[in-house]
Formats: structure tokens, C-alpha cells, sequence
């Protein structure tokens, strides 16, 4: 034990005799950054930033084990030995900090997602039955195969470790390969891979058999389970529990990581990286379970994003090492705050999957909404001091201007930041206020600390007009003057209840008990304040979204969440609305497609999430009479926290 404020989070631990300097990992992720499969210099910067910062061991993002063409998104790949290289790059940058390298091999098995030329692969699985998350039906892996995918995790596994890899993790949770052999609901199989609990896992037994057999004696093996599936016929926790068993008894493991979801539905896969509606440290009941099973250590994964809740898992017995994702890409810095007793300084993830996970579909690196730096490690790794201060103002406390504030105070201007209402955050205490989405106003937090910490002269209810500005002459004017909900022409509403989404939300709208919600964006402000007037006002809503589907504009987990959410209040969802107007009692509407009207009678109050418009008045005003004038996020074009704090970062490191 160490006298550091998290003695167990700070101890050794020996993996297979591989000593951790510490119980934190930095949880396998895929950084978007690979290159042809390879991992180069982004993703070598982006480790550097986490890894002299204190973590104890990392896990590789998953590696295939076959080369899959195709990708979208740039995973990396162990299938040939070009992976050796970059590999043996990151050990020796993991070593220099004295801290552990694992690499993770996977295979998706019928999580087949992408295609090589726009046609459909074929996928395989123990079973032939149809994925209800990839709408495919795979084909049954023979028995040659079965036997071919073994020795290809094995060739995979020696590739890294002639890299020099510490450890070697199959993923098996989340609903790919292996997982799909372990669930009852996937594997179907009457042969000697399936039918009974040992049958489903002899795949997994005999792929960490061939793996000892080519790392050799010294490597660590271990694998990441997902122990219990969300569907009622799927893995239960129970029959895990004794999987764990019976492989760790067999001496086939060293460690055994434990995390949450599964791709095989949209409810698992909405787990895989939880939201902000799951709850802290949700995986450490099956973790706990599990560590009371067996002999080796136990990782687990899941919503833990503070040191005081790792610290905690430690103690009650829930694991032996923490591992974390996306409190490392919210802040490089997780551990050394931590260790230095700083963590009320730590820029805690907020779970809204935005920038992280959310930049994965469109195959981009992997950010942070509040940390914009990541991912743009080799761009913007170093702050570096300005060799010119100047007198900078920025109008508006929002993200964006909390951004460009504290970044332009870090690098030596003097700053003074105007925010015409009583406390900093702009729309992002709007966001907070929705059920479930308290979290979201870490962001405001975690900025405006930065903000103050940087020395940047903060004055709150101060309206900063072009006249005041003009006289006080700084050398920048940063405007971040955010945007205003958009209104339809009123003619559209005559004798209609018309409020505003940010009425809702500020508490200034009397609703009727008959709700419309008509939603523009798509995004969190339509099903937010939908959930909202159901729950705090129990209006009878019915929300009409002017897209394909609720949410469309958040990332799918996100919308997942927030759809079983609205179903279980009992929301009525109506897509492909466009708003035509409403009267006393009635919203008119139009099918984006067949054009036909639709007319939702009965309505008390129409509730309008129209988006937004931004505020360029003061732009306007300023533009031509100032030296230096720059503009971030709304006031541009109303989008999101993501753009706004992107943007602050880039005007302050510019100025
Ligand atoms: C962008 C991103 C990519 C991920 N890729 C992987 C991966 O390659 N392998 C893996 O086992 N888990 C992957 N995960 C899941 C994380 O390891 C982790 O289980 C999940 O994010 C929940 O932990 P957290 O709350 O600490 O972020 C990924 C997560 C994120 C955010
Ligand atoms: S984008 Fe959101 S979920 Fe992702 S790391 Fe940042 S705060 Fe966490």
C-alpha cells in the first residue's frame, strides 16, 4: 500500500508474474487511427498522452485475426506480420513508462457490418440464425473452420508476441466470435461446439490452448467476458460464472476481464458502450461473481470514470484491476491526477458517447467532446505558450467560449470572458436538465474549472455589448454567442398553444394535458423534452419527428436508450412528419414522403424543438471595427457542444 488517497488503486499486482505498477488499465478501444490495419504515429501519440500519465497497463484496441476487407471504420488487424512493427513501437513505449502492453484479438463472427465493394459479405457464426442487430443470417461454421479460426487466433497471438507484447486478451464478450459460441442464444449447434456448457465453450478452451501454445511460457493470456447477455434466452451469469471456472481451474487463463453489451441486439449493443442511463460500475456484480469463482485476477469495465468509485470496486472485492476507456479519452491525465491527489481536477466523461464511440460509423478518430485534443494528439499534444500575450475577450460562456477562454489563458494572453447570463454553460444547462442527462452538465463543470484555473477573468450577468467592447479595444474579440430556438412564422399558429422546447425545460410553459412535440433536429431536445412533459407534467405526448426515426442525429446507443425510454413512458412516436402549422386544437402536419396531411386533433399545447438560430448580431456589429475577430460554435451555425468546444480549442490555440 502506498500513501497515496487511493492506496489500492496505486498497488502492484502480478499477472502470470508480469508485474502492474498499479490496478489501472487503460480498457481496449479502437482509436480510429489505424492505418491499413497498422498502428502508426497518431495512435502512438495518442498512447504516449495516457501512458506517461501514470496507467499501469494497456489493452490494444481489437485486433482481427483475419485480414477483413472492407472496413469502415480502421480497426487494427494481426493477420499478417506487418502488424509486428507497430506493435513492438507501442511495447517500447508502454516499457519507457513502466507500463504493460496487452494486445486484444477478435473476430465479429456474424457482427458483420461492412462489405467490400457495397455487396454483402458472408458472415459465419456457430449457427445460422438471423442477427437481429445486422439484419444477416450467417453462414454455420463447419467443423474444418471451427478448426482454422483456432490456429488463426493462435498465428495471431504469436505475431504479437514476437512483437513483445506482455499479454494476449481475446475478446470474447460483446457479442463476437467466441461469445456467440458461449451463448445458448446464438449457438445452436448438436455437435461437440455446442448443445451442452462445456460443448458452447470448448471453442474458447481450445483457442487459449493454441494461444499458450505460440506466445510460449512468458506472455500473459487472459480474455474479456461479457457475463450476462440482456435477452432473456441468451449467456447467463450463472453458466459464465462456471465457464470462468472450469478455464481458470484449467490453468488456460491468467486473467479475466469482465464488461458489459453484446452486438447480437440493439438493447446489448447499447451496453457496449454504456450511456449515461446505465448506471456507474454496472459490470461489477458479474464481476464480483466471478472473482469469487476463480484463482486469477479479475478486470473490470463499465461506467467507472472517477478514482474514488475504482478505489471503491477494489475494496468491496468487485475486481482486482479497473480498466476504463472512455475516462482516458475524456482525460489523458485520469491517472496522474489521481495519484497526485488532484482528482477533484479530473475531467470526468459524461457518458454521452458523442465524440467517442459516436465518431465510429463514419470511420474518424476517436474524440472527446470535451476534450478535443484527443484523437488530434499530434496537432494539438503541446499547448504551446504564446510568444506575443494580448488582451483577448471572448463573449459568451457557453462550451465554445469556455474553450477558447481557457485554452488562449493556458497559452499566457489575459482573458476576460463575458457571459450575459447569472453562470457559464449556455445550452449545455438546458441539456442537464432532461431526465436522466444530469451528467451532461459536467461538461460545464469540468470547463469552467479549466476556465478559472487558467486565470481567465470570468464576469457572469454582464451583457457584452459592441459599444462596451469597442471601448475597452482588446487585441481579439472572440465571439461565442451561441444561438436562440428558431421559430416558424407565427401566422403558421393562430390560436394555437405555441411554446418553445427551451420553455419546457426552463419551467416557463404551463403545457396542456394534450401534448404535440414537434422535433426538427432529431437529436436530444425532441425525445428529452417528450420524456420530460410525460414524466414531471404526466402530459400525454406525442412526438412527431420530422426524419426517419427519433434521435437519428445521436449516436445509435444513445438512441436506443432514449427509444426504450419514450416507450416505456408511453410516448407516442410519429417519424417522417413535417410541421405545417396548428390551431386551438389541432397540429397540421405533412408525410415527408407521401405528402398526404396528417392531423393530430385533441392538442392542448404544441411544443416546438425547431432548432436553432444563431445570434450574429454582435459578428455583425464588430465586423471591420476590431483587429482580430474570430467566431466558435452556434453563433457560426447551430450544431453541437462536439463543434463548439472543437472550434474554442482552435481559435485559442490560433490567437
Ligand atoms: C471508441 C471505443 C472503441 C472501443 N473499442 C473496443 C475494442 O476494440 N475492444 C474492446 O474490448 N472494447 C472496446 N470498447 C469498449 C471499452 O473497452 C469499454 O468496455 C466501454 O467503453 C465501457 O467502458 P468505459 O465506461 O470505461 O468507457 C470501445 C469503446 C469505445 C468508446
Ligand atoms: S465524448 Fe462523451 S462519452 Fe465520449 S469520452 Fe467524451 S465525455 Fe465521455
Amino acid at each position: 500500500m502506498t500513501s497515496s488517497p487511493f492506496p489500492r488503486l496505486f498497488s502492484p499486482i502480478d499477472l502470470r508474474g508480469t508485474r502492474l505498477k498499479n490496478r489501472i488499465c487503460l480498457a481496449a478501444h479502437g482509436t480510429g487511427m489505424a492505418e491499413g490495419g497498422t498502428l502508426g504515429n497518431a495512435v502512438l501519440a495518442y498512447y504516449e498522452a495516457r501512458v506517461r500519465n501514470g496507467v499501469g497497463l494497456v489493452v490494444s484496441e481489437a485486433h482481427h485475426v483475419v485480414p477483413i476487407p472492407g472496413q469502415t471504420y480502421p480497426n487494427g488487424c494481426a493477420a499478417t506480420d506487418d502488424c509486428i512493427e507497430p506493435l513492438r513501437r507501442l511495447v517500447e513505449l508502454c516499457e519507457a513508462y513502466d507500463c504493460r502492453f496487452f494486445g486484444q484479438l477478435y473476430h465479429e463472427g456474424r457482427a458483420r457490418m461492412n462489405s467490400l465493394d457495397g455487396s454483402r459479405d458472408v458472415a459465419i457464426a456457430p449457427s445460422a440464425l438471423p442477427d437481429e442487430r445486422f439484419h444477416i443470417v450467417p453462414r454455420e461454421m463447419t467443423v474444418p473452420m471451427i478448426e482454422e479460426m483456432v490456429a488463426d487466433f493462435a498465428s495471431a497471438a504469436g505475431r504479437m508476441a514476437r512483437a513483445g507484447v506482455h499479454g494476449v486478451e481475446v475478446l470474447v464478450g460483446m457479442g463476437y466470435l467466441h461469445a456467440q459460441f458461449l451463448s445458448p442464444r446464438t449457438n445452436h449447434r448438436t455437435d461437440g461446439y455446442g448443445g451442452t456448457p462445456e460443448g458452447r465453450r470448448r471453442f474458447l478452451r481450445e483457442t487459449l490452448l493454441a494461444i499458450r501454445e505460440a506466445v510460449g511460457d512468458e506472455p500473459v493470456v487472459g480474455f474479456r467476458i461479457v457475463p450476462e447477455d440482456t435477452d432473456p434466452d441468451g449467456l447467463r451469469l450463472d453458466e459464465s460464472v462456471e465457464a470462468c471456472r472450469a478455464i481458470a481451474d484449467e490453468g488456460l487463463c491468467d486473467y479475466i476481464s469482465v464488461t458489459l453489451g453484446g452486438t447480437h441486439s440493439l438493447a446489448g449493443a447499447s451496453l457496449i458502450v454504456p450511456s449515461m442511463f446505465t448506471a456507474v460500475g454496472a459490470s461489477l456484480p458479474a464481476s464480483r461473481a466471478i472473482r469469487g469463482a476463480v484463482s486469477v485476477p479479475v478486470l473490470a469495465c463499465g461506467r467507472i470514470n472517477q478514482p474514488q468509485d475504482a478505489e471503491r470496486a477494489l475494496e468491496d472485492g468487485d475486481a482486482d484491476v479497473i480498466a476504463m476507456a472512455r475516462a482516458f479519452i475524456a482525460d489523458p491525465e485520469f491517472a496522474a491526477k489521481a495519484a497526485d491527489g488532484r482528482a477533484d481536477e479530473i475531467r470526468a466523461c459524461i457518458a454521452c458517447n458523442q465524440a467517442c464511440i459516436g465518431h465510429r460509423p463514419g470511420g474518424h478518430p476517436v474524440s472527446c467532446i470535451q476534450h478535443p485534443e484527443t484523437g488530434r494528439e499530434l496537432e494539438f499534444g503541446t499547448r504551446t505558450p504564446t510568444a506575443v500575450p494580448k488582451d483577448v475577450v471572448v463573449v459568451g460562456g457557453g462550451p465554445g467560449g469556455m474553450k477558447a477562454a481557457a485554452i488562449a489563458a493556458e497559452r499566457g494572453h489575459r482573458v476576460t470572458l463575458y457571459e450575459r447570463a447569472s453562470h457559464l454553460g449556455g445550452q449545455a444547462l438546458l441539456a442537464r436538465s432532461l431526465p436522466g442527462r444530469a451528467e451532461f452538465g459536467g461538461i460545464v463543470t469540468n470547463l469552467e474549472r479549466e476556465v478559472r484555473s487558467a486565470g481567465v477573468d470570468v464576469r457572469t450577468g454582464v451583457e457584452a455589448t459592441a459599444r462596451l467592447l469597442l471601448e475597452a479595444a482588446p487585441d481579439a474579440i472572440v465571439v461565442a454567442t451561441g444561438a436562440r430556438p428558431h421559430r416558424p412564422d407565427p401566422e403558421w399558429f393562430e390560436g394555437a398553444h405555441v411554446v418553445t422546447a427551451w420553455d419546457v425545460i426552463l419551467g416557463e410553459a404551463e403545457p396542456g394535458p394534450n401534448v404535440v412535440v414537434a422535433d426538427w433536429g432529431c437529436d436530444w431536445v425532441g425525445p428529452g423534452v417528450a420524456e420530460m412533459l410525460r414524466v414531471e407534467h404526466r402530459c400525454k405526448v406525442r412526438l412527431c419527428v420530422n426524419g426517419e426515426a427519433m434521435g437519428q442525429s445521436l449516436q445509435s446507443y444513445v438512441r436506443h436508450e432514449l427509444a426504450g425510454r419514450l416507450h416505456r413512458e408511453g410516448v407516442e412516436v410519429l417519424p417522417y412528419l413535417r410541421l405545417r402549422g396548428a390551431d386551438a386544437d389541432t397540429v397540421y402536419l405533412q408525410h415527408v414522403m407521401s405528402g398526404e396531411p396528417v392531423l393530430l386533433e385533441g392538442v392542448d399545447t404544441l411544443v416546438l424543438a425547431y432548432g436553432h438560430r444563431s445570434e450574429t448580431a454582435l459578428q455583425r456589429e464588430l465586423d471591420g471595427r476590431v483587429a482580430e475577430l474570430h467566431a466558435v460554435g452556434d453563433c457560426l451555425s447551430p450544431r453541437t457542444a462536439e463543434e463548439a468546444v472543437l472550434e474554442g480549442l482552435r481559435v485559442g490555440t490560433l490567437l
